[in-house]
């Protein structure tokens, strides 16, 4: 009798692995963190046999300590950081370099060289929904093939293989038998078509990509193989693909055009499902695919945004300035002051991401009197997350033409209820925040059990949410429109 889904969440910082029960439940997890390598300024690699260790001795340590019958196991899912670049050979399965991360920046030059032209660059969007941004694989993948001797000539003759984080995972699993993604991974890539569904001729070109190094693309509710891999639980099927943040608004319900989900981690990433329109923007938003439930026609897709600086605030002001001990300490302590007193915290350490798009913006905190304390500046930092998350929302609303009437969260300074209520106040929505705060590893559980029929429908998946705590505004309008003016005078003061 299958009673259990294993979700395996590769993230940036750590490897996941989670036993999910037929109520949806999260029965055991086992974390373990990997390596971070900077080799220089805005460069960021992992090796990839850490990250694949890190993830196999997750899942063996949840078998051994869930004391689980691995005939118990229905199916596996995998969800993951995205667009960070592998690239390995087809007959070793050893990788010719490190992983290059999402966050790293070595590509920049190169993409502002190809995004010059103009015509190419609209290209790029009209074919992928992306703007051009070394922060997707395509640069990446093209600064591999040029750097490291010879794979060039490799890719071509068909020794190499290229993948995101789900393929690489994918081939280790399956012991070389699969080298596949699915359509949200390959969303991210910047080589994939999103209308037509397929690695596009042109990116190829433009990107000096050979064909012969692509992985196969399959729906995310999907067969990608069974394990095979002599390290681990042995034939098991693995059903569910998805990059996190889609898996995350799968996990969240978010099934239809219009729902949305924000996820507040390091950084934030806010995606609205768009239904079967791939809604281009004009407010510096990107359109991606979504995951689909089995079964649906036509691909499905969503608006995303994001915020650089979430949580790596919260941290800044505990590492760095040393005012806080731990995070979750700052609900109380920006409730101990009235308000911000006039104090915002504009963290633009890396620049500033949609709607402005201007990396040349930095840092700063501005209304600082004598009377500003601790508890000012700790409030001001919550706030700005919020003020970011609104940012973003309403270059979603004015590229939908509609705001989401709910917006779902998770991550973690979702766990912040400060920060939750004033998100609702500024965003005048209310916030559903479920029980089950791993909406990503569920999402990906959710694809798997749908593929296999461990779950019949989302209709029964949406039976299964069960407690959340919400979250319902409070200012009215004429106030929420005061503070994000004085906000955006805040973020004008940092502007390049
Ligand atoms: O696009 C990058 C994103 O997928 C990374 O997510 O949660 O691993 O930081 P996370």
């Amino acid at each position: 009798m299958k009673k259990y889904i294993i979700a395996l969440d590769q993230g940036t910082t750590s490897s996941r692995a989670m036993l999910i029960d037929h109520a949806g439940h999260l029965v055991a997890s086992v974390q373990r963190p990997f390596s971070q390598i900077y080799p220089q300024p805005g460069w960021v690699e992992h090796d990839p046999q850490d990250i694949l260790s890190s993830q196999l001795g997750a899942l063996t340590e949840l078998i051994l300590s869930s004391n689980v019958d691995t005939a118990e196991i229905d199916s596996i899912g995998i969800t993951n950081q995205r667009e960070t670049t592998i690239v390995w050979d087809r007959a070793t399965g050893e990788p010719i370099m490190n992983a290059i991360v999402w966050q790293c920046r070595r590509t920049a030059p190169m993409v502002e060289a190809i995004a010059s032209d103009a015509a190419a660059s609209a290209e790029i969007t009209a074919r992928t929904g992306l703007i051009p941004d070394a922060y997707f694989s395509a640069s990446k993948l093209a600064w591999i093939l040029g750097e490291v001797p010879g794979a060039r000539e490799r890719a071509e003759a068909g020794e190499l293989a290229f993948g995101t984080v789900d393929s690489w995972l994918i081939w280790k699993l399956t012991y070389g038998a699969v080298h596949a993604t699915d359509v949200t991974n390959a969303s991210r890539t910047m080589l994939y078509n999103i209308h037509e569904g397929c690695w596009d001729p042109f990116l190829l070109e433009l990107f000096g990509i050979p064909e012969a190094i692509l992985p196969e693309v399959r729906p995310s509710a999907g067969d990608f193989g069974t394990t095979a891999n002599p390290g681990i639980v042995q034939g098991v099927p693995i059903r569910g693909v998805a990059g996190d943040q889609q898996a995350a608004l799968f996990g969240q319900c978010c099934f239809h055009a219009g729902q949305a989900k924000n996820t507040y981690g390091t950084g934030c990433f806010l995606l609205m499902h768009t239904g079967h329109e791939v809604c281009a923007s004009r407010n510096g938003l990107v359109a991606t695919v979504a995951a689909s439930a089995p079964g649906t026609v036509g691909a499905e897709y969503a608006l995303e945004g994001s915020v650089f600086v979430a949580g790596a605030l919260i941290q800044w002001l505990r590492d760095e300035l040393g005012i806080i001990e731990c995070a979750s300490d700052t609900d109380a302590i920006a409730r101990s002051v009235p308000s911000a007193d006039g104090v915002f915290v504009v963290p633009a350490f890396t620049g500033l991401g949609a709607p402005w798009w201007d990396a040349e913006a930095r840092g700063a905190i501005l209304g600082l009197t004598r009377g500003t304390g601790r508890a000012h500046i700790v409030r001001a930092a919550l706030e700005a997350l919020a003020y970011q998350v609104c940012d973003l929302a309403q270059a979603m609303a004015e590229d939908a033409g509609m705001p989401p009437s709910v917006l779902n969260v998770d991550g973690g300074a979702s766990a912040n209820d400060f920060l939750m209520q004033f998100q609702s106040d500024m965003l005048g929505v209310p916030l559903r925040r479920p029980d089950n705060a791993e909406t990503t590893a569920l999402g990906a559980a959710y694809l798997a059990g749908l593929a296999t029929g461990f779950w019949e429908s989302i209709e029964e998946l949406l039976a299964l949410r069960e407690g959340e705590d919400r979250f319902l505004p409070t200012f009215d309008e004429a106030t929420r429109a005061l503070r994000l003016a004085a906000w955006h005078e805040a973020v004008a003061r940092v502007r390049s």
